[in-house]
């Protein structure tokens, strides 16, 4: 009968040793570079919800395409929607970089077995909610993803940098909105407040659970995936919008909102995480309708696939028979 000594059972293999090392020098990990199964399995999880996130987003946008209140709010929106589209591909080549592929992805989420951000499971009434978008979703997800531009997984890495270039430009169309409406009629400026007091406190579910409700961050950031908790990403958020909200002239929807000098950190009201594990069990007030958009959409884009597929056949048995 042989014996494991301690030591031996937590020596680690040459892999990991190099594995901990790049993520211990701050350095990249790459598609090639040995990693434990766990640490790729995480960042599947993590890149493919939040490209399907990317994806699903576009449709509360997309519904005010056709009715965007001038020919220059129109090309806006579009560039802004197609921008989203885009971070969808890149984070779903990233993902593939891990040993999935696209069409697992989709499938995982059109079967409803995957998950995406809550925040779009949330109707969009007016055109002010183009403005609160920008403002609060788009503005929320700058503070999430900005640290994500040094994750450990170089391809995720390198992503994130150009998704938070365009994300920083689409806040900024979403705060300019607003302000066009706060200085126009009284009507116009009620519109905008309905909007931030209805996608306030969504925008703030948006960074996931309390940390100490959060199951997957303790081994994130100790992997440098995550750089910040979920807690700590909301903070600083809060910090960003509370003078944005003054310029704006609204009110942010928490009558208990206030600078804490003692912790250093903003006192705010409970957030509902009720509302928030609904949304995500698939209870939220659009979330049959997006799964349906987006599984409509996939039939409806078949042709497409099949063309394509067909279009890849015939150039490869060309290029056979050029070379035959
Ligand atoms: N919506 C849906 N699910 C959420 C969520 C949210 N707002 N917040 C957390 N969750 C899920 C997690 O995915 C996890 O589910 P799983 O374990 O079944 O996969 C569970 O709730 C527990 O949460 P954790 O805090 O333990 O999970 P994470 O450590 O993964 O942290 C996160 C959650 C902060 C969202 C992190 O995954 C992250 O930073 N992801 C990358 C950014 C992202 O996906 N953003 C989505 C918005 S996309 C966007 O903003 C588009 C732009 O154009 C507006």
């Amino acid at each position: 009968m042989t014996t494991t000594t301690l030591d031996e059972a937590v020596e680690r293999s040459p892999e990991e040793a190099a594995f901990d090392a790049i993520i211990e020098a701050d350095s990249r990990v790459e598609p090639r570079d040995w990693m434990p199964e766990a640490y790729r399995k995480t960042l599947i999880r993590q890149i493919s919800q939040h490209a399907h996130s990317e994806i699903i987003g576009m449709q509360p946008e997309g519904n005010w395409i056709t009715r965007a209140p001038s020919l220059k709010r129109k090309a806006i929106l579009m560039a802004k929607v197609q921008d989203e589209a885009g971070h969808g591909l890149y984070l779903y080549s990233a993902a593939q970089t891990l040993g999935i592929t696209r069409d697992e992805m989709t499938q995982q989420l059109i079967d409803g077995r995957a998950k995406y951000s809550s925040i779009f499971n949330y109707p969009t009434p007016t055109w002010a909610d183009m403005g609160a978008i920008g403002w609060l979703v788009d503005g929320a997800a700058i503070c999430n993803q900005v640290p994500l531009c040094r994750a450990s997984y170089g391809p995720y890495a390198r992503a994130m940098i150009r998704i938070c270039k365009e994300e920083s430009f689409h806040q900024r169309q979403g705060f300019e909105i607003l302000l066009t409406l706060m200085q126009g009629t009284e009507a116009q400026r009620e519109m905008a407040q309905d909007a931030v007091d209805r996608w306030y406190w969504p925008s703030l579910m948006m960074f996931g659970p309390p940390d100490d409700e959060s199951p997957n961050s303790a081994q994130s950031m100790a992997w440098k995936i995550k750089r910040f908790s979920n807690d700590e990403l909301r903070q600083r958020f809060i910090g960003m919008l509370v003078p944005q909200a003054e310029i704006l002239g609204v009110t942010l929807p928490d009558p208990n909102l206030r600078w804490n000098e003692e912790t250093g950190r903003w006192d705010m009201s409970e957030i509902d995480w009720d509302e928030f594990r609904e949304v995500l069990a698939g209870r939220g007030p659009c979330n049959a309708e997006r799964l349906q958009r987006r599984r409509d959409a996939h039939e409806e884009g078949a042709w497409v696939r099949e063309a394509a597929a067909e279009y890849a056949r015939k150039q490869a048995a060309n290029a056979g028979k050029a070379v035959a």
